[in-house]
């Protein structure tokens, strides 16, 4: 730690609100524990929760900075005494509860992993948060196998650009809604097999369409609201629910007898406040399943956008608007 600075520029909320409360600010350099290591953050990559922490409705985990940013990549600079995965100088990307935003971030090794071979710190940084919520809900929590149809909600995101391509790679048929024309180009061209315009269409009616009545197997949901009465409605028999978010409402009025007709099963998780050892587990699990597709850029992060980490507000901006497609990154000096 010797030839590091003390303080780095971090991006602070200010108090919650719009984009403009995200503020530069020092902070002291923090200082990895045991099993941590410190980074030199390149890119960060920015995703819906933290917009939602701006806001003031999703507050750190205990023990989390309270700066934004679920997702970094950059060199390590610093290591603690126990850490035995990685050396000074090396690339990784990493999954953390907070604290991206910053010029440096410490990380337990455990959470991180090597940046993919050919892969950009850009690339590399827009991975974690989607790669590692993805896996475990689709393939894990809706048992999605090859063969079966895969309704993706809000394909254009960054959840959805890559859940698009993952569950292709994996041999499924996909199905993805999106809010406009060229958001259902993106996600034809990521490989799903038909987009449906949630404003202009009924998902519910072209899903039965698209699949001659079966429904979908699987249904991947970031909506919440309506969009659980209307997901069973869409769901094949024995289908699988997965949410991951709620953004039309956590209250839902649905019908339990079409959930017992078709025998679905509904679930859902959050990735953010799993323990260190769950996070470890599953990022050992992804670097095998999905590291050697990302080597071969079988999947890649599709990034829209990247802003300066000073810029941030601006990024904000374009996420909470209806452009983007995939990833908004922020950029370190
Ligand atoms: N559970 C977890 O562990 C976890 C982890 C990470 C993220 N998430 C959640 O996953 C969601 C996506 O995150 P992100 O960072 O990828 O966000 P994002 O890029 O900002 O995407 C939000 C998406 O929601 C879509 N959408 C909005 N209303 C919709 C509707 N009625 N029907 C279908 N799609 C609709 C939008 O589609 P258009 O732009 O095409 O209109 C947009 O693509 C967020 O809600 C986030 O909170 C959950």
């Amino acid at each position: 730690m010797a030839d590091l600075p003390r303080t780095m520029t971090v991006i602070a909320i200010r108090a919650p609100g719009g984009p403009e409360v995200l503020t530069p600010e020092e902070r002291p350099l923090p200082v990895p524990a045991e099993r941590e290591i410190l980074v030199r953050v390149r890119v960060a990559g920015l995703n819906r929760p933290d917009i939602l922490q701006r806001q003031g409705s999703y507050p750190p985990p205990p023990g989390a900075p309270d700066i934004p940013g679920l997702e970094m990549a950059g060199e390590v600079v610093a290591v603690g005494p126990a850490v035995t995965r990685f050396r000074i100088g090396d690339a990784v990307t990493g999954l953390v509860p907070g604290g991206g935003y910053a010029e440096f971030c410490k990380i337990h090794e455990t959470n991180a992993l090597p940046v993919p071979r050919g892969f950009s710190m850009i690339e590399a940084a827009a991975i974690p948060e989607t790669y590692f919520t993805v896996w475990p809900n689709l393939f894990e929590r809706a048992r999605l196998v090859a063969g079966e149809t895969v309704l993706i909600h809000g394909g254009a995101s960054g959840i959805g650009t890559t859940a698009i391509q993952i569950a292709r790679a994996f041999g499924a048929r996909v199905i993805a809604t999106a809010g406009n024309a060229a958001h259902c180009a993106a996600c034809l061209r990521l490989g799903a097999q038909s987009a449906i315009d949630y404003h202009t269409e009924d998902f519910v009616a072209r899903v039965g369409e698209i699949t001659g009545g079966h429904g979908a197997d699987v249904i991947l949901d970031m909506v919440g609201g309506d969009y659980v009465r209307r997901n069973y409605a869409a769901a094949a028999e024995d289908g699988r629910i997965v949410q991951i978010a709620v953004s039309a409402g956590a209250l839902a009025e649905t019908d339990f007898h079409v959930l017992m007709r078709k025998r679905l099963t509904h679930t859902g998780s959050t990735l953010r406040n799993r323990s260190i050892a769950f996070k470890a587990a599953l990022l050992a699990e992804v670097e095998t399943k999905l590291w050697p597709l990302l080597a071969r850029r079988a999947v890649v992060p599709v990034i829209d956008t990247t802003f300066p980490l000073e810029r941030a507000a601006e990024a904000h901006a374009r996420l909470e608007g209806p452009s983007h497609i995939g990833k908004i990154v922020l950029t370190v000096a």
